[in-house]
């Protein structure tokens, strides 16, 4: 099926959608979908239905969007959030924005991590926002399955559900914590109306955007994040992506950002080149002897260190374990993020290649190395990286 230009155009102009950035097939199977809930078996008249009708399209983007997400999914932000939290004065409650939300396990998830923190539910609020309604009916339903309790984070938090025959339902005590709000984050007027927050997270959104609608976003979220206030962003979206309005706090595995500081900072409108810090933290040396005095590593232990935020620990680990185990590509993914959190973007890239050479199909190697080739103008070969990952996806391999 040929997806007509004026459909891919309103997708791209109304909802930032990066067509690229998504299974080719699955946007075929949505289209097909809402083709025969129209009763219309011609795709250039249902593209001229959604140009035409806002109804319509908000039902195409309930089945292109992708919704992927779990509780305490990249978890150093949440040791990041319970320390900023703690540092929050009682003068007046702690606001915090989720968006995008889904279906609500990343809202949720910050409620869980501020009441376990010994937060008064009074004393903080969280407004969670996404253009999907089904994903907020979901999330305000709050019942889950087992799929979202991936990471090991949330074995932590399993007091605030409660096992039923329909699946693991959120307390109401946490429930009452988020409100959840639908908008676009491309119309900014609706978002800038619910006010300024210290804290927002905004998480793998940005990768599915093209390049004006991440410009637009990072505008809005830089006018509704507080001065001295932190945006928690995805592990694939570092600061170009954010068009130089952000830039990273350098605690590594959070993906904290804060307001770019405005004399080094250009706002750049297209793809800021990587900035190399003035004075990057230098590598340990590591000797073969690291890896007999250090029997006891594993992946486990290096993906504990990432959490922590502990990269020169990620860097001694992996660089001993690949002694042993050269042919693992966890462990240079670790790597490459370690080496960007200390500012060595080239090292980064090289691992990242390391990873992608030795499993082809890695898909959060291949996405983070597509970024990072973004970022340091190498556009085209970014772009060969990002068609091998739809492909990747496409086959639906990782
Ligand atoms: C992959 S989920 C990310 C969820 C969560 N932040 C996380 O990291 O786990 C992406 C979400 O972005 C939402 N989304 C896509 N385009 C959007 C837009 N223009 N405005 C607001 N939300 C959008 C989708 O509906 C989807 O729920």
């Amino acid at each position: 099926m040929q997806i007509p230009k004026a459909l891919l155009q309103c997708l791209h102009d109304r909802l930032g959608l990066n067509p690229t950035s998504i299974n080719t097939q699955s946007l075929i199977n949505g289209i097909s979908q809402r083709m025969k809930a129209c009763r219309c078996d011609d795709i250039q008249r249902y593209a001229q239905i959604v140009q035409n009708d806002r109804h319509e399209f908000l039902h195409l983007v309930e089945v292109i969007v992708v919704t992927e997400t779990s509780f305490f999914r990249h978890p150093a932000a949440f040791q990041h959030l319970r320390q900023l939290a703690q540092q929050h004065g009682t003068d007046s409650p702690l606001r915090i924005l989720c968006l995008p939300s889904s279906t609500g396990e990343e809202p949720y998830s910050v409620a869980m991590c501020l009441l376990q923190a010994g937060l008064a539910p009074e004393t903080f609020s969280v407004d969670a926002v996404d253009v999907s309604s089904e994903a907020l009916m979901r999330a305000q339903a709050g019942l889950f399955q087992q799929y979202s309790f991936r990471g090991a984070m949330v074995q932590s938090y399993m007091h605030y559900f409660s096992v039923t025959a329909q699946g693991y339902r959120i307390a109401p005590e946490v429930q009452q914590c988020v409100r959840f709000h639908q908008a676009n984050i491309l119309n900014d007027s609706r978002l800038l109306a619910m006010g300024r927050y210290p804290i927002i997270f905004c998480r793998n959104l940005m990768i599915y955007l093209h390049a004006d609608a991440r410009l637009e976003a990072a505008k809005t979220l830089t006018r509704m994040l507080e001065e001295g206030g932190t945006l928690f962003s995805g592990n694939a979206e570092n600061s170009a992506v954010w068009h130089g309005y952000f830039q990273s706090q350098r605690i590594a595995m959070t993906f904290a950002m804060s307001h770019a500081d405005p004399l080094t900072s250009t706002h750049r409108f297209a793809i800021t080149p990587y900035q190399k810090p003035a004075r990057p933290a230098s590598v340990p040396p590591v000797t073969k002897s690291v890896a007999a005095v250090s029997p006891h590593y594993t992946l486990a232990s290096v993906q504990q260190a990432a959490n922590q935020g502990n990269t020169t620990a990620v860097i001694r680990q992996c660089e001993a374990l690949l002694q042993r185990q050269p042919h693992t590509s966890e462990l240079y993914f670790y790597l490459a993020l370690a080496h960007e959190s200390q500012g060595r973007a080239t090292e980064a890239v090289k691992k990242l290649r390391q990873a992608v050479y030795l499993q082809p199909h890695y898909q959060d190697a291949l996405q983070h190395l597509a970024l990072l080739l973004d970022a340091q103008g190498e556009l085209q070969a970014a772009q060969r990286v990002r068609q091998r990952l739809v492909t990747v996806r496409e086959h639906g391999s990782n």
